[in-house]
């Protein structure tokens, strides 16, 4: 049997597997999770022994755990480091919009709904089920070894000292990371950067202790409405980050470098189909795509400030808290964009009220080098999957650790994503197409057969 009968005959098996995973509701973020991120991270550990991987093992962190997997049965032969995660997002995007539990998978229309479906239980699974298919028919022709940590969606901070810590343990010749989307199920491409990020909390305070708005309302400048007027400060009439030194190191791109990233261009029928929006925003004097993938920005992720339960109240709050962060892009540094943002808000901050901005935390971008081997046996994988040649394209979105991966480790990154742009990740219906799930399994194993100079 070839790993591709193999994985014909195991399909059904595989969906009630990956379900059952999907039913652990790890949301790193919320401190109400801890017990379910540790029960996903022992059934992922149970799972790699099941499938037939040499070791498994759960590490501590100072946060959540990281789960490592081995086989190294292929001596002489290359060895991939496999990086995936399986912390999901919350799921109060909101709750009412979801049309099904977000953590009771269901398949509707050949896609299965569930949080973690895409993002990235369900493209882990996918790579870990191409290993079991190459294990399991005695096919696997490199050494494999797994690192799915629990904190990508919060930010990774503990899972980059753990890179650093165990440098031995996972020497690779290349990283692979499924957490990433194509353009299309005929349309198979390969993500060439990723943004980097710096997250922070904007607060403001005011009076003492939230007051009456008809007692004070008038004679005390509101903390909601002060921190309104900072944030509307932080752009500018063309859509550009107002916060001095922002764009001091960010690469300006050739006229042949926009051109090049012009051949996949953002459509407006894109935006339209997948956010109901007609009219774009951003930057004046760039393609949407170059906005997504070449511009760093600055984002309000959330608003926190007096009532906001049912019905009215009238009150004037006492605090105000705004969630921002920055997208970066070469040659931006993390740190450097924290510093600046927080000498603007303090600058921006009338003496009518006191604002604080702290870091919670940072990632580096990510450039691929694509005048490499790994890149050209992607590409025919792809092909062999998906039946079409993959086109090039710069993410908007971030991986954090990928960069560590390059620096630290001094491993060059592949992002084999089967995701979809339309998988509603962070968002409500949350989705994996199951053609993906089965055409990334057959695309994993002929980029593995490849490595190893069996296909
Ligand atoms: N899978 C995404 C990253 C992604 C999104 C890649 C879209 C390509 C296209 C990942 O799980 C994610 O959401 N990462 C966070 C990282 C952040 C918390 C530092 C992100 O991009 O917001
Ligand atoms: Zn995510």
């Amino acid at each position: 049997m070839t790993p591709y009968d193999y994985i014909e005959a195991q399909q059904d098996a595989f969906l009630e597997q990956l379900k059952e995973w999907l039913r652990i509701p790890s949301i790193s973020t919320l401190s109400e999770h801890k017990a379910d991120v540790r029960h996903a991270a022992e059934w992922l550990r149970a799972h790699f022994m099941l499938m037939g991987m040499a070791r498994a093992e759960v590490f501590e962190t100072p946060g959540h755990p990281i789960v490592y997997a081995e086989w190294l049965g292929a001596p002489g032969a290359p060895t991939v480091l496999i990086y995936g995660h399986y912390d999901v997002q919350p799921v109060d995007d909101p709750a009412r919009q979801w049309r099904s539990d977000p953590f009771e998978p269901v398949v509707r229309d050949g896609k299965l709904y569930a949080r973690g479906a895409t993002d990235d239980k369900g493209q882990t699974f996918t790579q870990m089920k191409a290993v079991q298919s190459l294990l399991a028919t005695g096919e696997m022709p490199v050494n494999v070894k797994f690192m799915v940590e629990g904190e990508e969606e919060c930010g990774s901070t503990n899972a980059y000292a753990f890179v650093e810590q165990h440098a031995d343990l996972l020497a690779a010749d290349v990283v692979v990371v499924s957490d990433s989307h194509i353009l299309a199920p005929d349309r198979p491409s390969i993500v060439t950067g990723l943004r980097g990020m710096t997250y922070m909390e904007i607060e403001v305070f005011g009076p003492s202790h939230a007051l009456h708005s008809g007692a004070y309302g008038g004679i005390v400048h509101n903390p909601a409405q002060a921190l309104a007027e900072i944030l509307a400060a932080l752009h500018d009439g063309d859509g550009r980050v107002a916060v001095p030194g922002f764009y001091d190191d960010v690469a300006e791109l050739s006229a042949g470098q926009r051109t090049a990233l012009a051949k996949v261009p953002f459509t407006l029928e894109r935006l339209e189909h997948e956010t109901g929006l007609t009219a774009p925003w951003g930057e004046a004097g760039y393609e949407l795509h170059e906005r997504l993938g070449i511009r760093p920005t600055l984002e309000v992720n959330g608003l926190i400030s007096g009532w906001t339960g049912e019905g009215s109240k009238t009150v004037l709050p006492d605090t105000a808290l705004a969630k921002v962060s920055c997208r970066l892009v070469p040659y931006q540094d993390p740190l450097k964009i924290y510093r600046l943002v927080a000498d603007r808000v303090a600058a921006l901050t009338p003496p009518t009220v006191r604002s604080e901005v702290r870091l919670l935390h940072t990632g580096n971008w990510v450039v691929v080098d694509l005048d490499s081997p790994y890149i050209r046996a992607a590409a025919r994988a792809y092909e062999f999957g998906f039946g079409a040649a993959p086109v090039y394209v710069r993410e908007g979105g971030s991986i954090p650790i990928i960069g560590t991966f390059q620096k630290t480790l001094g491993t060059p990154a592949v992002l084999l994503g089967f995701g979809l742009p339309d998988d509603n990740l962070h968002a409500p219906n949350e989705r994996f197409h199951l053609g993906n799930f089965h055409r990334g399994m057959k695309t994993a194993v002929h980029f593995y057969q490849q490595l190893g100079g069996r296909a």
